[in-house]
């Protein structure tokens, strides 16, 4: 059976299709780890997800198809803490790896990264997007149940730390004993419900603020991931796109002051702390980890993201704007 053929089933069996219906199953571009659809209803459009067993990137990494339940959990987890909009899930079905959830339209919700691409780069998203991982971050902080819930060290582990942190180890021996120190501080924080891919890919623009879409990764554990994750992208973006590399510097700057401005939990001071080193070694992850970014190909960007990170984490940094200046100073050196 074709997955049309069983998303449709999938949907009539659930209610969300009515039996006599035959909508137009649509498969979306841009989805990296799993299929993604549109689905027209009689009732409106809906979004469907499902796993696939296997990531579509070049290196091999298999994933837990049980993501997909993960995902679900965070997005009905998020739905009501007042942080970022997330999708509402309609229906799932844990044990095929499925779900469906409300639709943002895509001529009123443009995704953040096309955004940025584009030179349209607004620090108010930047600022709402900080202050709503803040928002989930404290609102999730010190809580039993939803710590017992995501309960996901080993898929955080094979997702997030061993592709990116520990196979940049490997590809820099010298910093390879500061980078496992970076990851295992990460790896034994338990403070937050994190999502894990806070990526401008995984962010729509709408007009009643940022939506977080992709919450795969999930993971009671270190808040300072999610937005160290979250401003290399913005770091990232500079070097992509020399035009607006200040524009992008601003960005970063909105994004991570709303964000400590917001830091409720524990110290601001020992939230970044910890995120600026980790904010150098995720720069170094998006070169020569297993998920390097597409967009960075020419030798002189990948030279320049490589010094500045590896200058970084050879010091003792403990503020986001020690990252920041390192970049920009290479920037506009050159
Ligand atoms: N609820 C939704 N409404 C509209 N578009 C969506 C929705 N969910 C996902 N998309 C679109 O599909 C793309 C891939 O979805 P995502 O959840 O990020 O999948 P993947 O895990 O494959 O990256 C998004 O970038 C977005 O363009
Ligand atoms: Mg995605």
């Amino acid at each position: 059976m074709g997955a049309t053929a069983e998303i449709l089933g999938w949907l009539k069996a659930s209610g969300l299709a009515a039996r006599d219906e035959a909508p137009a199953i649509t498969s979306l571009t841009g989805g990296v780890s799993s299929d993604v659809f549109r689905v027209d209803l009689r009732t409106g459009p809906i979004c469907v997800k499902a796993a696939l067993d296997k990531l579509r990137v070049a290196a091999d990494w298999r994933a837990p198809v049980e993501r997909s339940a993960n995902e679900a959990n965070y997005l009905r987890a998020a739905a009501d803490l007042g942080g970022l909009i997330v999708p509402s899930v309609l229906a799932e079905d844990a044990a095929r790896h499925i779900f469906a959830m409300s639709w943002f339209e895509p001529a009123h919700h443009p995704v953040w990264k096309a955004e940025l691409a584009a030179g349209r780069v607004d620090p108010t998203v930047a600022q709402a997007v900080g202050g709503g991982l803040a928002r989930i971050h404290g609102a999730t902080a010190g809580r039993d149940e939803i710590a017992a819930r995501f309960d996901t060290t080993d898929m955080f582990e094979a997702l997030r730390l061993e592709p990116y942190l520990a196979h940049t180890a490997k590809a820099h021996p010298l910093l390879a004993g500061r980078i496992e120190a970076i990851a295992e501080t990460t790896r034994t924080a338990r403070l937050a419900l994190v999502h894990g891919d806070v990526s401008p890919k995984n962010i729509l623009v709408g007009p009643a603020g940022p939506v977080l879409l992709d919450a795969e990764c999930a993971w009671y554990g270190d808040p300072a991931f999610d937005i160290a994750f979250c401003a290399n992208h913005l770091l990232l973006k500079a070097v992509w796109k020399p035009a607006h590399a200040k524009a992008c510097g601003d960005a970063f700057d909105a994004l991570v002051q709303a964000y400590l401005s917001g830091t409720t939990w524990e110290p601001a001071e020992a939230l970044e702390r910890r995120a600026a080193p980790l904010l150098a070694a995720l720069l170094l992850a998006r070169i020569d980890g297993k998920s390097p970014v597409e967009y960075l190909t020419a030798d002189a960007d990948k030279t320049l993201v490589r010094d500045v990170a590896t200058g970084v984490l050879t010091r003792d940094v403990a503020r986001f704007a020690d990252v920041r200046r390192a970049l920009f100073e290479r920037l506009g050196a050159r």
